[in-house]
């Protein structure tokens, strides 16, 4: 909770439409982030929680009780209106406007009060780079770390980020603290266990004493200038003095229409705006980008007429691991890029399922059969089979043929795959599938690890019906 002060409650209903509002708690502190915590009509009334209730938050990764809640205010909630006034926008191309509308529909309530810690959430990753405010502020004391310049990052680093940070330290006589948050980031963004990997691989690249890494337990709301704002003053917390703020800080993409929903150098704006309040300087960062004639990196603002200096955009860093394509020397460190090609090998190094669907005897388990055997022949990589057989033997023997039991049956199909591909070797799936939705949901789920190819056989079947249609008859199986 240190991390988060002045905030020291879930907001009651004057602190939360004061931030929403104005940015301001109720007693007139910046903060410009809503934290709260939401619930349904339901479970208010299942749960009995009115004011003086007290509330026990647990984690919902292992259940441990980390925090008692004395309920202090029970508020309906326009979550629309905080849409709009938070992150500027209604539109749920925006992850936290899709959060606030979609993964969080039903919950249209806010319960406020003040929280009494238990404990702190248990972690058995990277335990020892997770600082705690004191511990950092106690660690630069200790080192005589007077000036500290902090940065905020959910991306791995390149070699831009380490000169930018450097020039900041250089600039500012101050260290680094390279303080990535290791929460909630936007939807597709490379996992923390690799992005880790490459910060403690980047931190070799400074020079010695210079920079200190810890990561940050926090859920990105990719908020733009309010989150740059929050940002600096939860790095205050930290113990940093200065905090980077670059182009596009924390960004949330392109809204329906393609357009940025924030401009560049917005919260660049209201960072300096708001800065002597929270006490901490922040340091401006135009677009650093590598000019290959000096063979170095400067700031937009800073490049030689004439020159066009050069950079490699994430989505089109992401197509060159994907791709196995160059990723040059300028860009990165080798070492960086091994940690990041080992985490996401190129397609035809990925896992992959093939999911063959077709009527009763149209031949589909015969092909499978006989796929399979031919990618054993190649022997690429390891191949299961998962045959109606063996999957309503080994895992569905509960299910029928209805509607319901065979999408749940599909499922299994997908979460097994899933598994299968994630691990990099190859399954190949012959379930009796009538139904296009089911089969959308297993491409979803198998797509995040890897290939999916869905293959319908088509032969004349002893249906006598045509085969399409046949295909999409729902017919129990034999
Ligand atoms: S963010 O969502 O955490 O802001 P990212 O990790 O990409 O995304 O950026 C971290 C910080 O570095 C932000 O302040 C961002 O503006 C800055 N930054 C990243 N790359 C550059 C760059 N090439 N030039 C200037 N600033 C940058």
């Amino acid at each position: 909770m240190v991390g988060f002060l002045p905030w020291r409650a879930f907001l009651m209903r004057g602190d939360y439409n004061g931030v929403v509002d104005g940015l301001r708690l109720e007693n007139g502190l910046v903060w410009p982030i809503p934290v709260t915590l939401d619930a349904s009509e339901d479970e208010i009334r299942e749960l009995r929680i009115r004011n003086g209730a007290r509330l026990v938050l647990r984690d919902p990764r292992d259940d441990a009780a980390l925090a008692v809640l004395t309920v202090g205010d029970v508020f309906r909630v326009d979550k629309r209106r905080e849409a709009i006034k938070v992150f500027g926008t209604n539109d749920i191309a925006h992850p936290s406007v899709d959060y606030l509308f979609n993964q969080r529909r039903g919950k249209g309530f806010y319960i406020g009060g003040g929280v009494q810690a238990i404990q702190l959430p248990n972690h058995y990753d990277y335990v020892s780079l997770r600082q705690t405010p004191r511990e950092l502020r106690h660690y630069f004391r200790k080192l005589n770390w007077g000036r500290v310049v902090g940065f905020q990052t959910r991306n791995p680093m390149h070699r831009a980020h380490r000169e930018l940070t450097v020039r900041a330290a250089r600039s500012r006589q101050a260290n680094v603290l390279i303080h990535p948050v290791v929460g909630l980031t936007k939807p597709g963004d490379i996992d923390h266990f690799t992005r880790v990997r490459v910060y403690q691989a980047i931190m070799r690249r400074y020079p010695s004493g210079m920079a200190a890494l810890s990561l940050l337990p926090l859920a990105m709301r990719m908020g733009g200038p309010r989150e740059a704002l929050w940002h600096a003053i939860i790095r205050k917390n930290y113990g940093a003095t200065h905090f980077i703020v670059g182009r596009d800080h924390a960004g949330p993409g392109p809204d329906s229409n393609g357009n940025d929903f924030y401009g560049p150098y917005d919260a660049q704006s209201l960072v300096k705006a708001y800065q002597h309040e929270v006490a901490i300087e922040f340091v401006p960062f135009q677009m650093v980008a590598y000019i290959q004639e000096t063979q170095e990196y400067v700031p937009a603002d800073e490049v030689p007429p004439n020159i066009t200096p050069l950079s490699i955009s994430g989505t089109e860093l992401r197509r060159r691991l994907r791709t196995g394509a160059h990723i040059p020397e300028w860009f990165s460190y080798p070492e960086v890029v091994a940690i990041l090609r080992a985490s996401y090998p190129p397609r035809h190094k990925q896992g992959f399922a093939i999911l063959l669907t077709g009527l009763h005897n149209s031949g589909r388990i015969a092909v499978a059969r006989a796929l399979t055997t031919t990618l054993h022949e190649q022997g690429s990589r390891q191949v299961s089979l998962l045959l109606p057989e063996t999957m309503r033997g080994e895992f569905s023997t509960d299910l029928g043929y209805s509607k319901k039991e065979r999408d749940l049956n599909l499922q299994r199909y997908a979460f097994v795959s899933s598994e299968i591909v994630k691990a990099g070797a190859a399954a190949v799936c012959a379930p009796i599938t009538p139904y296009d939705d089911a089969r959308e949901r297993v491409r979803r789920q198998v797509s995040k690890y890897g290939g999916f190819y869905l293959v319908h056989i088509s032969t004349p079947s002893r249906s006598a019906l045509p085969a399409t249609e046949a295909a999409c008859t729902p017919k129990p199986a034999k």
